[in-house]
């Protein structure tokens, strides 16, 4: 199938066009660094998102220490100050930039990866294209030329997750021919729709809850590192959760944050179980991610469908990787909250651990996004894309590819995690899994 793919692909690569994507010079680095250790780092002072600060500080004052998570997700998406809230944040100019923006060979082997996937398990239609925080709806954008050269003879629409409405937007623009923004009074579980040039219809959701039931083939690049982290230590045999406080002698203008470690358990350190075999001390624990994977688990279980979540992480090893970026260089977290990035490592174990049991899913990986990309003859496309470039544009092409898999780069850290409801692991054991062996 997957040769099959290619050879289409290469009949038609005229028809693609290479798209020229941001020069990779010494500025411009993907998000995943090393990780460095909470302990090094001294209490946060400045102002920044001076608002956002501000009502932090406010609340810690009024009810006492908050979690990094309520931290987390109030830095990202507090609807009026949140960092993704309202503005673009990829690319050269913003903070970090991400595969789907460096090259398109990243897409197009995903949208190859999920149409092969989906003959196998005989071309269900209609179906449904998910795609969980899309960002500049890139990658969306990438499938879906993909899908659609195809011809798939099948009828499918698009559903956004969503919670940025300024990004909801660009997303619209980057692949809707037309879109328009609904009035919140209309009560409906998609706050925005458009229309594709090809006729296809998009959706934007602010929930996975909220998306139709259905067949579904859903992407997940870089969302999970964005879910809110509770960050857990061991003290005396008892699970304690570190907090985020007001810095002592903090000025209300400049609103210094530091942590602390809860006196007693908190809700959240109280109900979390290790898993079998746990023997780091100090980890980080998402709870959301714990949540939206069993959702998506439930849900592929039950209407069918496959899963690809792609994303920087570890496998249950990895102790403290909650981390900030701001144009590109390692930010302090808690440094003028809402003007960098927040992000921590996804623990993959949990992921598939919540996946096998919420749903009894058949994952495969994770694997390195490097491993994958060549798997899925990401070389033979970059030849076909050479091969038809402008001189210009062809060190941009070469480089992009090899930011991608070179393991020192971000071939080895990225990963993919494939999921597949359980009644058709014996199928995939005689038609194994693209990309995955
Ligand atoms: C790091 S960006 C990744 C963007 C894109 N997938 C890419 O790789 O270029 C995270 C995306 O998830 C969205 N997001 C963050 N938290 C979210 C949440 N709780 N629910 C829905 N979307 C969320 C952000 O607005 C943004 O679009």
């Amino acid at each position: 199938m997957l040769r099959e793919a290619l050879r289409i692909g290469s009949r038609r690569c005229f028809s693609y066009k290479s798209v020229r994507r941001p020069n990779l010079g010494a500025t411009s680095a993907p998000k995943a660094e090393p990780e460095k250790t909470a302990d090094a780092v001294p209490a946060a002072t400045g102002t920044g998102n001076g608002g956002l600060a501000k009502q932090l500080r406010a609340k810690i004052l009024a009810t006492g220490p908050i979690t990094v998570a309520e931290y987390m997700r109030e830095v990202l998406t507090n609807p009026q100050a949140g960092y993704y809230m309202n503005r673009d944040v990829f690319g050269r100019e913003g903070d970090f930039i991400t595969s789907p923006e460096i090259s398109q060979i990243f897409g197009e082997l995903v949208g190859i990866w999920l149409v092969a996937e989906w003959r196998k398990m005989g071309s269900p239609s209609p179906f449904q294209l998910v795609e969980l925080g899309p960002g500049r709806g890139t990658l969306a954008r990438d499938v879906l030329k993909i899908l659609t050269k195809f011809k798939l003879g099948a009828e499918f629409s698009m559903h956004m997750v969503e919670v940025s409405p300024f990004l909801s937007k660009a997303q619209a623009q980057r692949f809707c021919y037309t879109h328009e923004t609904l009035p919140e009074e209309a009560q409906l579980p998609h706050y925005q729709v458009g229309t594709t040039a090809t006729g296809t219809k998009a959706y934007w959701h602010r929930r996975l809850e909220d998306v139709p039931q259905g067949f579904s083939l859903v992407l997940a690049h870089e969302f999970f590192d964005a879910l809110p982290v509770h960050k857990l230590q061991l003290a005396n045999g008892q699970w304690q959760e570190v907090l985020i406080d007001v810095a002592p002698k903090s000025e209300p203008e400049a609103a210094n944050f530091h942590y602390v470690l809860s006196k007693s358990q908190t809700p959240v350190s109280r109900v979390f179980h290790p898993m079998p075999g746990e023997t780091r001390q100090t980890l980080e624990y998402s709870l959301e991610t714990e949540r939206q994977v069993g959702l998506l688990a439930e849900r592929l279980e039950r209407d069918g469908g496959i899963g690809l979540i792609m994303d920087y992480g570890h496998f249950g090893e990895k102790t403290d990787t909650f981390r900030a970026f701001k144009q590109h260089a390692l930010h302090e977290p808690l440094l003028e909250p809402g003007t960098a990035d927040l992000t921590a490592d996804v623990d993959f174990k949990l992921v598939k651990s919540t996946a096998e049991t919420r749903g009894h899913l058949h994952c495969c990986g994770p694997i390195e996004q490097g491993l994958f990309l060549s798997r899925m003859q990401g070389e033979a496309r970059l030849e076909q894309l050479l091969a038809n470039a402008l001189p210009e544009n062809e060190a941009i092409i070469r480089s992009g590819y090899e930011m991608l898999t070179d393991p020192k780069q971000m071939g080895s850290r990225f990963k993919f995690l494939a999921m597949f409801p359980g009644v058709v692991a014996p199928h995939l054991e005689k038609f194994p899994v693209a990309g995955f062996s």
